[in-house]
This record gives C-alpha cells, structure tokens and sequence, in this order.
C-alpha cells in the first residue's frame, strides 16, 4: 500500500523558497526513503503571483488568498520564508491556530516574537522549528538543542554575519578601504543594498538572542545584546591587529558566569592562528565551550539560497517524522519547556574586563603621549605596549596602545576624555582583545 504523503504550503518562493522547492523536488526519493513517506508541496504563496520565475511551479499550487492554506485541513506544515516581522507573525500565528506544524528561517521574527510564538505553539501543541534563522546551513540550532544537551555551555564564539566577515576579509585580503569592500560585497551578492542590518551588527545579535535562549533556556534576550558593527574598522586596524598577531573579526559572544551571561557583539581581536580567525569570506563558524565537552566548532555556508534552505529542509523532516510517529513537540522550540523560560540575566556591558586596542588619532606635538597615559593611568588602564604610526599629511598621527585587563567602565570613561582633548582630531577607536 502506497504512504499517504504529507503535504506542506510554503509562503514565500525568494532566495530560500526557491531553494526549498528545488530540494524538496530534485530528492523527493531521498527524502522518502529517509522519512517514510513522501512530502508533497500543495500550496505556494507569494507576493506577486505574476511575476516570471525560474522554477517550473504549477499554476495550481499558486494561491493568492493565504488564508485558504491555513483553512485546507489537509495541510499539515507551513513553511513560512516570506522575511519581515508584523505579517509573517500572523500568518505564523494563524498556521498554528489552525493545527499546523510550522518551520520558518526568520531571525528578526524569532528573536522579536520568539516567546509569543513559542507559548502558541505549545497551545496548540504543534512544532515550531527555525533551524535556518542561525548559521543557515549549518546545524547550530539542532546541535544545540540536542547534541549538546547535557553540556552546561561556559561561552560561545560566533561569526554568524557573512556580509561583516566577507568585507573584514576582503579589507584585509586585498588591502582595502571598508567602502571599496563594501561595494564588492554588494556587487558579489553578499550585502544587501541597504547594507545596515548586517554592519552595524543587528543580524549578529537577533541571532546571538536566540543561541542565547536556547543554550541558557532563557526568554529571548533581543534587547539587550550590547551591539556594535563593523563601520569604524579600518584598513590600518586590520594592519596593526597583523602586526601584534591577530585577525580582527565581527564576533558574537555569550559567556555564562555565575548564573549572569556576557552578551555582546562587536568587532574583536583573536589570535591569527585560532579556528576562528581562519574562517574567510562569507562563511560562518560557532564554537561552543561545554563543560563536558568541550570546544566543539561548526563550520560552514551561513547563507545563500541552496544552504539555506537545506536548513529548512532539514527541520521539514523533522516534523514529518514526528508526524509519522504519531507525535508532535517531542523537543520544544528552545529545548526546554517553553513553561520553564525565565529572562535573562544579562550582564551589563560596564562590568565587562578585557583587553583592549586603542587607536587614538591625535596631532603631532610634545606632551600628547604623556596626556594620553597620564588618563589611562587614572582610570586605573595598565598599558601593556605603545606604538605611534608615521606622520600623516598635517602632523596628524595615529597612536596605539594595547592594554592589560581593565574595567570597560573605566575604558569609555578615559576615551569620552582622551576624545575631548585639543590634540585629538577624531573618535578613537576601540577594539576588545579575546585571547
Ligand atoms: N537569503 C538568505 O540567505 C537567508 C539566510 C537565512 C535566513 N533567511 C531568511 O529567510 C527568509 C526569506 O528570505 P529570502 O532571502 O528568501 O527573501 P526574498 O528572496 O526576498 O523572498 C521573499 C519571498 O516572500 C514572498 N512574499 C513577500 N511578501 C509576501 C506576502 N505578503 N505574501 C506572500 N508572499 C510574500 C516574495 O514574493 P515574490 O516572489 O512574489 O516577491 C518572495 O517570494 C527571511 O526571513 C530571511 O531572513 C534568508
């Protein structure tokens, strides 16, 4: 006897639907024999139902009322990829009013609406997966969730903006200005037109909230991620950072200590031979520190329409497996009861210590060098060396200093001083050392 298939409806056939068509298609055969049954999209909706595609779709899974999918009983999952935050929320709040099991790949909605959308699940005790909203291809969510379940996590490093660490790359690769790499970026596919979410570091940190929530089983903590971007890096950082051994990368971090958790994303100096720093273009990596385990790092294509989507896929398979056994929330969206999620306790940035790089950009007189450690010396910054970059059109100079560990606090203290001094010609920039 032939195995009733399980028929999904997507919303959304862009960059990822695409991709999901295109491997729910080309390995309906693979993914039978994996599942036990075969997956059949019935329904695809999209915003201009007109408009030309590449893919060969049917006209009859075309529906132009969305409402109509969430009212088919014979619909079992909805896969939404349509991107935003206000309407895919209702269309992801209707799916599961109306019974449906969901998987979705939107970060912004996860991290904004994560918890609203976690305790409608449980009501309607229905699965919600979101494997692609973190990493893309790879599988940081699942291993999370499940492989590294019996771990405390101790921290988590994450390069999970490709667009930062594409540009960061070329900067450094091909000796560039942040502007002209940005532009390639662009023209290469890997920066949108409005480039913002992804440099100033906002991408990053909706997906550092929710590594957060489900390693630590806390709420989502979206607001409350200290965020910095990638737009003050320049070339001649990226050129000291070299010269003191180090890559400078947009990193994501989580550190949990005693019961408070450091979250924080920001461009950061790591050694030149760390796992981290060998990770080039657009790829993304995670490194977890578990208690048990130890360093486990993933690697691999954080974007892009084909890994993406076998992210996706991936967690279609999972409902349709529990779908076949006859179960549903066998694993909550976060890995534990959604009953359970406390908020979390964030640490503030002011109790941060770390060493730091300062790139003071200052004129070229008597004195300056001595003012400059005179305030550091104040606010109890320990220098641990000093190096003055050759002399600039107009006497204007470039002064570094690496510090010892210090008091974050301490830190923006003497720079808002050092920054409001007659010699100082611009902001000076800042960069935290992880070694
Ligand atoms: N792109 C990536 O590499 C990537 C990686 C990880 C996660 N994601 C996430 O995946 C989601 C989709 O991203 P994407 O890059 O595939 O976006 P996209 O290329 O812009 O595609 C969006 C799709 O949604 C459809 N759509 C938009 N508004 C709609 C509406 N009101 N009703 C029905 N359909 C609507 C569009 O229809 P038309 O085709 O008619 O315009 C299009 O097919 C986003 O949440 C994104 O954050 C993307």
């Amino acid at each position: 006897m032939k195995n009733k298939s399980i028929k999904i409806a997507m919303i959304g056939l862009g960059t990822v639907g695409s991709g999901v068509w295109k491997i729910l298609t080309q390995q309906r055969q693979l993914l039978e024999q994996r599942i036990g049954v075969p997956i059949e999209i019935k329904w695809v909706a999209v915003k201009s139902p007109r408009k030309k595609r590449p893919l060969a779709i049917p006209k009859t899974c075309m529906v132009s009322q969305i409402n109509s999918i969430f009212l088919d009983p014979e619909i079992q999952i909805v896969v939404e990829l349509m991107g935003g935050v206000t309407e895919a929320k209702e269309h992801v709040l209707q799916a599961l009013k109306h019974q449906k099991h969901v998987v979705t790949a939107n970060k912004a909605l996860i991290a904004e609406c994560g918890s609203e959308l976690f305790h409608a699940a449980r009501e309607a005790k229905r699965d919600l997966c979101f494997e692609a909203a973190v990493g893309g291809g790879i599988p940081v969510l699942r291993a999370l969730r499940e492989g590294l379940a019996g771990n405390h996590l101790n921290s988590i490093y994450a390069i999970i903006n490709g667009t930062s660490n594409f540009i960061l790359t070329e900067m450094f690769q091909q000796q560039m200005d942040f502007s002209v790499a940005l532009k390639k970026a662009q023209s290469l596919g890997f920066a949108e037109a409005d480039p913002s979410f992804d440099i100033q570091g906002i991408d990053a940190a909706q997906k550092l909230a929710i590594l957060i929530a489900m390693a630590y089983g806390v709420e989502i903590p979206a607001q409350n991620i200290h965020t910095e971007g990638i737009e003050s890096v320049s070339l001649l950082d990226l050129q000291y950072a070299q010269r003191f051994g180090y890559q400078v990368k947009l990193l994501a971090i989580a550190k949990s200590q005693q019961g408070k958790i450091q979250a924080r994303v920001h461009p950061t100096m790591i050694p030149e031979n760390s796992m981290l720093a060998a990770v080039q273009a657009e790829n993304n990596a995670v490194l977890f520190d578990g208690d048990f385990v130890g360093e486990t790092l993933l690697y691999g294509k954080g974007a892009g329409s084909e890994p993406t989507a076998s992210a996706v896929v991936g967690d279609i398979i999972e409902i349709a497996r529990n779908i076949k056994a006859g179960v549903s929330e066998a694993v909550a969206p976060l890995g534990v009861n959604v009953e359970s999620l406390r908020p979390a306790r964030i640490e503030p940035m002011d109790m941060l210590k770390s060493e730091y790089y300062l790139r003071f950009q200052v004129t070229d007189r008597p004195g300056v060098l001595a003012k400059i450690t005179q305030i550091l010396s104040q606010l109890q910054i320990s220098i641990s060396s000093v190096y003055q970059h050759g002399h600039e059109a107009g006497g204007k100079v470039s002064v570094v200093v690496l510090t010892h560990l210090a008091k974050e606090k301490n830190l923006q203290k003497a720079i808002i001083k050092i920054n409001q001094q007659s010699f100082v010609y611009a902001p000076t920039t800042l960069i935290r050392i992880e070694d």
